[in-house]
């Protein structure tokens, strides 16, 4: 019998996606979804003369898999990943591979690499970025769990996803759920810059009155120089397409609701519970959440004060340099805030990660791949323990010459009402940072008042409780 040499369960695009893509790399694959005329589907359109193997039950599938079984999972995160899992554990032998490549939760990652262990099967929690495009074509995959399981598939792995400047964008990244951890913490830094660039939009189509085409140029161009990413590339594509029935640009027919699947919302949860500050990126999800109160928010439009936002006395050509700069620093600092929960949840628990490592890994095929990677990376080839990327060159000396126009770029957004959470949540963050003393001497004496919570002295050691007025 023709075995395959590895196997891909669940065939919605990005699993079909990544069964060609292997199979296109001289493997025969086999494929199994839950529902077999899926199966059936997949195998009329797209098989032809490919080495695909379709099979309708789980059993045959693992039968028709070469040892050690090398099975990745398409499947939706959450109870159907477990639903399968729970099919498919008692089936394999030991020293077989399977990898979860959906937006699994670390949590639920480590509780299966338990559930494997105890059968000797090599689990890998491995992060896909890249969405349908990038699956065909080439990801970037971030992988963790157990190193032997990555050893096995590292050759397929480097051969399905992007090349990059640097080699293929598929690391071994660290044990446990490290490779789910990094693509959600990927996740929370692609909903900042995406909120970044939508706070842009709005500024440049409500406060200078510009029209999506005429964005389109000014991202473009950005995205020739420093900013030169994916997620700027695909925003001057989306201002330029026409809507083909009304013949106005799409974006302005698209309601403004914006929704998740929960990787932001889950960064944003593991930072609060690790201590990271990560305001940007939380910030980001409360603007998506903000969003989506629809109806209560046209109905505030005619009731609640504000200015107008059309800008008066503002040169368009400054305020779009500047609008630049602010926005590359809000950009940056959304990666400086990723970084900085990384290496804080590697301490944690015990990943070992090196953020130069993943810095690497996302300089191609994944959502947030951009330019500015290069000097992430090298930052921490430098110092793989740097705190803030903004305390080394270049990002210093680029924010000592450009915070006055994420300043001034925010003011003025303020002066006109228009609103830019997460460049305010940049810019708080930067200032925060630099602050030697903050006010939070404040907190810890009304924390005592009301509390007895105690407080320490700058001038002297020990902890304090005052009885703060006659009871
Ligand atoms: C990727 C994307 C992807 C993401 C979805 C939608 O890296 O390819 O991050 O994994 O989950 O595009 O995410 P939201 O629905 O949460 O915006």
């Amino acid at each position: 019998m023709n075995r395959a040499d590895f196997g891909v369960i669940g065939l919605a695009v990005m699993g079909q996606n990544l069964a060609l893509n292997v199979e296109g790399k001289a493997h025969t694959v086999a494929v199994y979804n839950r529902t077999a005329q899926r199966t059936r589907e997949f195998i009329a359109q797209k098989a032809g003369d490919k080495s695909l193997i379709p099979t309708y039950s789980l059993g045959d599938f693992v039968n028709r898999l070469a040892r050690p079984r090398k099975i990745l999972l398409m499947v939706k995160a959450g109870a159907p990943t477990d639903a399968v899992l729970d099919q498919l554990f008692p089936l394999l032998n030991k020293g077989d591979i399977v990898m979860d490549g959906g937006n699994s939760h670390f949590n639920d990652t480590e509780r299966r690499i338990s559930e494997a262990e105890k059968q000797g099967i090599l689990y890998l929690g491995v992060g896909i970025s890249g969405g349908e495009y990038g699956a065909l074509h080439g990801p970037s995959i971030m992988a963790g769990g157990h190193r032997k399981g990555y050893e096995a598939v590292k050759g397929i792995l480097e051969r399905i996803v992007a090349q990059g400047p640097e080699g293929p964008c598929c690391a071994y990244l660290g044990p446990s759920s490290a490779g789910h951890y990094v693509k959600m913490v990927h996740n929370g830094i692609e909903y900042a810059i995406m909120e970044t660039i939508a706070e842009a939009y709005d500024l440049l189509k409500r406060g200078l009155g510009m029209r999506p085409v005429e964005m389109a140029e000014v991202f473009g161009g950005w995205n020739r120089g420093e900013l030169e990413s994916y997620l700027f590339e695909i925003t001057v594509k989306i201002l330029r397409y026409q809507d083909a029935e009304t013949g106005e640009p799409l974006v302005e027919r698209i309601l403004d609701t914006a929704k998740q699947k929960g990787t932001g919302k889950w960064s944003t949860q593991s930072a609060l519970d690790i201590g990271t500050p990560a305001p940007t990126i939380a910030m980001a999800v409360f603007a998506r959440l903000l969003s989506s109160l629809k109806s209560e928010r046209m109905q505030a439009e005619d009731t609640l004060p504000g200015p107008d936002p059309k800008f008066v006395d503002v040169d368009r050509d400054t305020f779009i340099k500047e609008l630049f700069f602010a926005v590359s620093l809000t950009v940056i600092t959304a990666y400086a805030q990723g970084f900085r929960q990384l290496q804080d949840a590697s301490k944690e628990r015990g990943y070992g990660l090196e953020p130069s490592e993943v810095a690497r890994v996302w300089m191609a095929g994944c959502i947030i791949r951009a330019k500015l990677l290069v000097p992430i990376r090298q930052a921490f080839r430098e110092r793989s323990d740097l705190p803030m990327l903004f305390l080394l060159q270049p990002f210093l000396a680029f924010l000592k010459e450009h915070h006055v126009g994420l300043r001034w770029v925010i003011a003025k957004a303020h002066d006109h009402g228009i609103p830019v959470p997460i460049m305010d949540s940049a810019l708080d963050f930067l200032d925060g940072y630099r602050t030697g003393r903050l006010p939070a001497n404040l907190l810890q004496a009304q924390r005592d008042f009301f509390g007895a919570h105690t407080y320490q002295r700058i001038d002297r050691e020990g902890t304090f409780h005052t009885q703060w007025e006659e009871s």
